[in-house]
Formats: C-alpha cells, sequence, structure tokens
C-alpha cells in the first residue's frame, strides 16, 4: 500500500437502551441481559461517551472506522437505531465504516432478520443478511475482510461460529493475492485459548488453518472486553498479529477496563503504529493509557 491512513478500532459498544424491555421478554432471554443492565450501573455503557469519541477520532482525521461486533444490548430495533443516529451525526459517512456482527447483535434468532441488525446497521456492515459473508471492501491500500461469528445461542451462551459454507468463500478469497494489506474483522477471537465452548469460537481451529495456508496481514476481534496482543502462525514459519480492544464506551473506574479505542496508522509498510487511547473520566479527554506514550516506531504486534 502507498497511502498513510488512520483508522481507528472500536467494539463491543453494546450500545444500551433499558426502557426498550417489554413484558413479553420475561420469557426470552433478554431478561437476565436486561437485569444485568440495571444492576451494574457502576459500570454501565453510556451512550454519551458514544458521541464524545466520536467526535474525537473525526478531530484527529481518523478516516475510517472498524467495528467488531456487540453493537448493542439486547439486540432491540430501538438500539439499533439510536447507533445508527450516532454514526450518522458523526460525520462518518457508511464508506467510511466497516463491521461485523457479535452475539449480542444476535440474541434472539429475530435479531438478525431484517427488520433490525440489517436492516439499520446493514449499509454500514456492507452487508445485507447473515449469508453475505465473508464481505470485502477496499479501502486505500487495505482489503478490509469481515468474518461473522454471530448466531443466537440459548441462555447464558455466547459462542460463536464462521461456519462451513462461509469457511469456504473465505478460503477463496484468502488464496487470492491482491497486494493489498489484508485486514480481517471478527467478533469472537480466533485464538486458541479462547476456543471455550460456551462463549469461544467453535471452529477456530478450522479458521486457523486458513489463516495459516493463506495468511493474513492484521486480525481484529472484540468479545473479550480487555485488550490484547497475540499472533497465530501464518503461511511459511509467518505470524499474523491479532488485536483485540476492551470495550469502546465502558463507564468502569477500572484503567483497564474504561472505555477506549485503538488506533491504527497504515503507510507504505502496512501497520505502521498502533496505540491505545483511554477515556480520562477527571478531564474527559481521550488519551494514551499512563505509562504507554504513543510507540515512535513501528510495534512488535
Ligand atoms: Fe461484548
Ligand atoms: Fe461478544
Amino acid at each position: 500500500m502507498t497511502d498513510t491512513l488512520l483508522a481507528a478500532h472500536l467494539t463491543d459498544i453494546h450500545y444500551p437502551v433499558p426502557s426498550s424491555f417489554q413484558l413479553r421478554d420475561l420469557l426470552s432471554k433478554r431478561i437476565t441481559g436486561a437485569v444485568n443492565l440495571l444492576v451494574s450501573s457502576r459500570r454501565a455503557f453510556r451512550p454519551h461517551l458514544l458521541k464524545s469519541l466520536l467526535g474525537h477520532l473525526r478531530e484527529l482525521g481518523v478516516s475510517h472506522l472498524l467495528i467488531t461486533g456487540d453493537l448493542v444490548n439486547l439486540a432491540y430495533a430501538e438500539e439499533y437505531l439510536r447507533l445508527r443516529t450516532h454514526l450518522e451525526e458523526s460525520g462518518f459517512s457508511p464508506g467510511q465504516v466497516s463491521m461485523v456482527p457479535g452475539n449480542h447483535d444476535a440474541y434472539l434468532p429475530s435479531s438478525m432478520a431484517q427488520e433490525t441488525f440489517w436492516e439499520n446497521l446493514g449499509p454500514y456492515a456492507w452487508a445485507a443478511g447473515p449469508t453475505d459473508y465473508p464481505t470485502v471492501r477496499t479501502f486505500g491500500g487495505l482489503e478490509i475482510i469481515g468474518v461473522s461469528t454471530a448466531l443466537p445461542t440459548a441462555l447464558g451462551m455466547a459462542y460463536g461460529e464462521v461456519g462451513q459454507d462461509q469457511l469456504a468463500r473465505l478460503e477463496e478469497l484468502l488464496r487470492r493475492k491482491t497486494g493489498r494489506f489484508r485486514v480481517i474483522l471478527i467478533h469472537h477471537p480466533p485464538t486458541p485459548g479462547a476456543d471455550t465452548w460456551h462463549d469461544g469460537l467453535v471452529d477456530g481451529a478450522q479458521l486457523r488453518r486458513l489463516f495459516w495456508k493463506h495468511g493474513a496481514d492484521l486480525i481484529l476481534h472484540g468479545h473479550e472486553h480487555y485488550d490484547s496482543e497475540t499472533r497465530l502462525p501464518g503461511p511459511g514459519g509467518s505470524t499474523i498479529p491479532v488485536l483485540g480492544t476492551g470495550c469502546a464506551i465502558l463507564d468502569d473506574p477500572r484503567p483497564a477496563l474504561r472505555a477506549r479505542a485503538r488506533l491504527l496508522r497504515f503507510g507504505p509498510g502496512g501497520l505502521e503504529r498502533q496505540w491505545l487511547i483511554v477515556h480520562d473520566a477527571a478531564s474527559g479527554h481521550w488519551r494514551p493509557p499512563a505509562g504507554s506514550p504513543i510507540p515512535e516506531s513501528p510495534t512488535g504486534v
């Protein structure tokens, strides 16, 4: 790639609209999510932090948002509508946003129907339905590949699955050599230790095999709600950086969990820098965490 491009990784926004809860939901999985929202006021997802973060990213000159799922909490249409309004008011057009769904965006089977995720966020997701994955689009020298792991699960479960059809299409995509820097967006972490049966990626081993055979240049994920940096094996003894980022708008006093985003600067050499910005509750500013200055050279990710 030739151009310099500043992007931001946001994930697990969990946009909350507690008032959406309805009596009929007492009989559904939404009851546990709603109770969590009501009792966890100490660590809550705050819409005003999303407005603040998007405004700050615009000021920084971020030209593309990379969002890896769990956009909302209970997958009500109202949550999606309000989140979409934030995006529209922020000035980031659908052409400047790439996103994939997470398990909370498929909270109930109906959540994946046209009236919710796809109806409201389809233009930002570059997909009209769950069978459109993997998605592919280019932005500058980047090739952004969206992988969906979202599917409805039983109460207490949060696992994800890529599925055989999507794996086959993804292999065809990765097999092509375009010369672009390939960024994979996926909600569930594709790393071996995250393969738990109740909230992991159930076919993670098959996905890792594709990366090992055909490669990728960067994998971004969410779901874990904390920051992580690791690598997966790639072709010919190479390794692929895998970055997870904590929740974007979590109003938690603990510095490691507080609202954050990851900035990614791409240039001729691919990913040249990456660093976190965290919301400072006292000043209201977004800045790198204490003791973590912006790296001056390409990091080891
Ligand atoms: Fe999440
Ligand atoms: Fe998740």
